[in-house]
């Protein structure tokens, strides 16, 4: 079903100087707000419109997820995420990214199988590893290797190849896992643990975590089920930061492996997907409830650069259905191993007064996925400089959707900006000995 957004609305724009008007379309999508076309603008008018961090501005049409960020709703082709989050896996959403509808059973079959045989890497890679220090942060090998995959795939770099686009994206969605599960081996001196074929996704990822050559290993299914749940949540989020650099990437017709590893470098910044690492810190800087009002104060204080991890959203203003999820699977895993974290506490006590406090509630400042994400990873084993590699693992399948999506838009051109110059004019050159 591909709507057409055209409509016979208009909005009219004025020049107030000269009078001069001209019509801008209104374009509509399924659900969510619609949208002016301003395509003719710049040959119409001699303007550009001005929206540096894009607050406003609708880069492309997708049809992929929707978020509604006053009612807290967040859908995948339609799906909304609590359900998928409850009674879908993260293999079937990721096909459903992909593919625009939930797979019948052969095709989820067949699409398991298909991710489950690329998970293994050229055994070339290995030695990529053996470059970085072993304290290298996990994302910054991350941002190699993934990159790197473009030199062993020659066979799946046609992006005007329908195949060889479904291939890249099956063998991104499954080797971005395994080299994050060696980014982690590596990161801890153990030796890397093949993936097994025989194990789910979730299953065979915290397999190569955190099995060692000399031991059998059984992983927990409700630590399974978390991750898998986990990875559910951090599939898609319509055009964030990291996505819309995927987007942008793959408009100059790069690589889909080149893209993804962009994305990763973007979702590396503590803005975004680096949160969650840096929610558990703020936790353990902030260490008891009677801090929580001095890490608040410090929050609301435009000179001091603190801001309280895991709050606030560009577009959820009401709260991130993901952070109600997460919180639900906290308490899950946190008992289930025996785990009484003080941290968890911390986290719901810091949640109780901030969401008193008028400065958060005024800028609509919510619990966002990152708020809770942490302290399940930090429970399960992980060491916080990996927690935004597991956000990437499950974002890789979002990036590839929205880069596919994009790519086999009719006329794929290049995403190139303008600005507002405000630097000298024209000048002369100086000579050094006239300076
Ligand atoms: C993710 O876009 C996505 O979809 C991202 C993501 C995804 O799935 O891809 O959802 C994942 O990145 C979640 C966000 C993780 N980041 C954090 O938790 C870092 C802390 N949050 C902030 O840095 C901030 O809230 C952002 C970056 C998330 C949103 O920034 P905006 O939309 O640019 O908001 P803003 O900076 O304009 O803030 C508006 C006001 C400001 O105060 P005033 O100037 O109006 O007085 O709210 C304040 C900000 O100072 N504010 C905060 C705050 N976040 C915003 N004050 C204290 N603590 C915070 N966390």
């Amino acid at each position: 079903m591909t709507q057409n957004p055209k409509t016979d609305k208009t909005f009219t724009l004025t020049n107030d100087q000269t009078g001069d008007s001209i019509k801008l379309p209104v374009l509509e999508g399924t659900a969510g707000p619609p949208v002016l076309d301003i395509r003719k603008l710049y040959a119409q008018t001699g303007h550009f419109t001005f929206d540096p961090s894009f607050t406003a501005t609708g880069s492309c049409k997708s049809r992929i997820t929707f978020i509604d960020g006053e009612k807290g709703i967040l859908q995948h082709r339609g799906y909304d995420i609590a359900d998928l989050a409850e009674k879908s896996d993260f293999l079937e959403v990721s096909y459903l990214l992909l593919n625009g509808d939930l797979p019948d059973k052969q095709q989820k079959e067949e699409f398991e199988h298909n991710i489950t045989y690329h998970t293994m890497v050229d055994e070339q890679v290995n030695f990529f590893y053996r470059g970085f220090r072993r304290d290298a942060h996990p994302m910054a090998i991350m941002c190699g290797v993934v990159g790197a995959l473009s030199a062993f795939y020659h066979d799946s770099l046609d992006i005007h190849d329908p195949a060889q686009r479904e291939i890249s994206a099956h063998r991104l969605i499954a080797k971005v896992a395994t080299l994050g599960a060696m980014t982690h081996k590596y990161s801890i001196g153990q030796p890397f643990m093949y993936p097994r074929n025989d194990l789910s996704f979730a299953e065979n990822f915290l397999y190569m975590c955190f099995a060692v050559p000399a031991e059998p290993y059984k992983v927990n299914p409700v630590l399974a089920r978390a991750m898998d749940k986990i990875f559910i949540l951090h599939a898609d989020h319509e055009q964030n930061a990291s996505t819309s650099t995927v987007r942008l990437a793959g408009s100059s017709q790069a690589n889909p492996f080149a893209c993804v590893s962009s994305g990763i470098a973007c979702l590396w910044g503590p803005s975004h997907g680096g949160a969650n690492q840096a929610v558990l810190e703020m936790l353990d800087e902030i260490g008891s409830v009677e801090n929580i009002p001095e890490f608040i104060a410090r929050a609301k204080d435009k000179d001091d650069p603190f801001r309280l991890m895991g709050f606030g959203h560009r577009v959820y203003k009401n709260f991130d259905p993901r952070a109600n999820v997460l919180k639900a699977a906290c308490d899950e895993v946190l008992e289930d191993l025996g785990i009484n974290d003080p941290r968890l506490e911390l986290a719901m006590e810091l949640e109780r007064i901030a969401l008193e406090d008028p400065y958060f509630i005024e800028r609509k400042l919510f619990p966002n996925v990152d708020f809770y994400s942490g302290i399940i990873l930090k429970a399960m084993g992980f060491p916080t400089s990996m927690f935004t590699v597991l956000f990437a693992i499950a974002r890789t399948v979002g990036w590839v959707s929205q880069w596919k999506e994009m790519i086999e838009e009719p006329a794929l051109r290049i995403g190139r900006p303008r600005q507002l110059y405000t630097g000298p004019t024209q000048r002369p050159y100086v000579d050094l000995d006239d300076r």
